[in-house]
């Protein structure tokens, strides 16, 4: 069913109907996952009973398109970051990660938060209970932030799951690019990438990536 999680996955970012129909493509695939030998099954097996089926599937249909949201938006900004860096590509591969899922993260408005107890904040007295939405974009300048993704991935029990995922696939997408396509650079300035902006959870992306001088590397030996 690859061909299925491909084209749900390309219409997550149509218009409505393509959207609604993305999300019945992904539960269509859960649903499969789950009625087959593999991780899917494999999953509902280490769950505890109470998570029904329904949960199990709802997980599923969502670990599916997830990343469609999430690493692959952060993709375009990592690799542009990269492809209008010097010439010379020294790069601190970890660190730009971290740098650009700091002032861009995808998933912006997704640090939903309640008060345990009376907090002032900024001056204002928050009740107990108050539900408080952190803009994750605004917390990139923080001067008391120390090194890595600051709340990209958020922070406490319902960390990112994936936070160790994502930040390898970004970084391993670096190293391709830097040693397997040397030449590259973008083909407009910096400033005039066009940005989407979905609203919503969702942070930016990139509408296009125009590149020049994308020829791979010639390798040295037979192979
Ligand atoms: C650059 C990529 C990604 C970013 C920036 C990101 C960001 C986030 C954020 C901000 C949260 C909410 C955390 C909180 O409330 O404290 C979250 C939760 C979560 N993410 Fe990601 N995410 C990324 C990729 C992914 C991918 C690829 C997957 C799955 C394969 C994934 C699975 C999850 C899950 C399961 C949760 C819920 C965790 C829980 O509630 O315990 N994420 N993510």
């Amino acid at each position: 069913m690859l061909d299925d999680a491909v084209e749900a996955c390309r219409r997550m970012f149509g218009d409505d109907a393509d959207v609604a129909a993305a999300m019945g493509g992904f539960a269509r695939l859960a649903a499969t996952a789950m009625q087959h030998e593999g991780l899917a099954r494999e999953l509902r097996e280490r769950l505890p009973a109470d998570v029904t089926d329904e949960q199990v599937h709802y997980l599923l249909s969502t670990l599916l398109f997830v990343g469609q949201l999430t690493t692959g938006p952060a993709l375009g900004f990592v690799l542009a970051r990269v492809l209008a860096g010097s010439e010379e590509r020294d790069v601190d591969t970890t660190a730009l990660v971290d740098d650009v899922l700091r002032r861009d993260p995808p998933a912006p408005f997704t640090l939903w938060r309640f008060t345990a107890q009376e907090v002032e904040l900024a001056g204002v007295v928050l009740p107990p209970r108050t539900p408080v939405l952190v803009d994750l974009a605004g917390t990139a300048d923080d001067p008391d932030a120390g090194p890595g993704p600051g709340l990209a991935f958020g922070a406490g029990p319902h960390l990112c799951a994936a936070v160790h995922l994502a930040r390898a696939e970004l970084a391993a997408a670096v190293d391709v690019l830097v040693t397997d396509f040397p030449d590259a650079r973008l083909a407009v300035p910096a400033a005039d990438l066009r940005r989407i902006d979905p609203g919503g959870i969702a942070g930016s992306r990139l509408a296009a990536l125009p590149v020049h001088g994308l020829r791979p590397r010639e390798r040295s030996g037979s192979s």
